[in-house]
């Protein structure tokens, strides 16, 4: 499948609230992620995501999907970090494993940054996949840090070094 990654545009905002309004989604991801997914939640991110590298994943000229690579501050400044998620009906057919990759060249290309790291929960094994295939390198598992829907997981920090 096709995909490319571009800007959030206001007129995605009625596929991403349909796609991102999804507790599967949202039960891998931080709480800025919300479940449910509103309308107002959708126009917030659209306006922080125009402001910020975070792009739609674009499949058929739909937004089926976000990720986002995030420069960190002070003495972490050479570190991003990656967040990322896709709609239910397209999971499995490599298409994050794409995007993924697609963003690793971008953020060679387009930033000084040295490193990019991701952080999925234990429990994630569809990311850590995602991030193995990509060339990622398991750096630590912080055993039990992450409480979610009243459960606690651990913190998996994968990362990948500019070359
Ligand atoms: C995790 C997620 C991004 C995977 O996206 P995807 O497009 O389905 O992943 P891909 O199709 O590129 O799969 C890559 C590999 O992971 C495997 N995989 C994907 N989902 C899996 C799952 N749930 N369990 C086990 N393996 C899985 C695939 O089989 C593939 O491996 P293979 O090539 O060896 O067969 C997607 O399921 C998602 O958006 N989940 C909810 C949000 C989320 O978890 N975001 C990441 C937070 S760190």
């Amino acid at each position: 499948m096709n995909i490319s990654l571009r800007k959030w545009e206001k007129s995605d905002l009625t596929s991403l609230v349909k796609y991102a309004n999804n507790p599967e989604i949202a039960k891998n991801l931080t709480n800025v992620f919300p479940y449910p997914y509103t309308e107002t939640d959708g126009i917030r991110f659209i306006e922080r995501a125009q402001a910020a590298m975070i792009f739609a994943i674009d499949y058929n000229q739909e937004a089926i999907g976000g990720i986002g690579l995030h420069p960190q501050t002070d003495i972490f400044s050479i570190n991003g970090e990656l967040g990322y998620w896709l709609a239910e009906e397209f999971w499995g057919k490599g298409i994050m494993s794409q995007a993924v990759q697609l963003m690793i060249r971008y953020a060679w290309d387009n930033t000084e940054l040295h490193r990019l790291f991701a952080r999925p929960f234990g429990s994630n094994t569809g990311s850590q996949r995602v991030l193995e295939k990509c060339g990622f390198v398991l750096e630590a598992r912080i055993s039990k840090n992450i409480i979610k829907y009243g459960e606690l997981h651990d913190e998996l920090i994968y990362a990948i070094r500019r070359p």
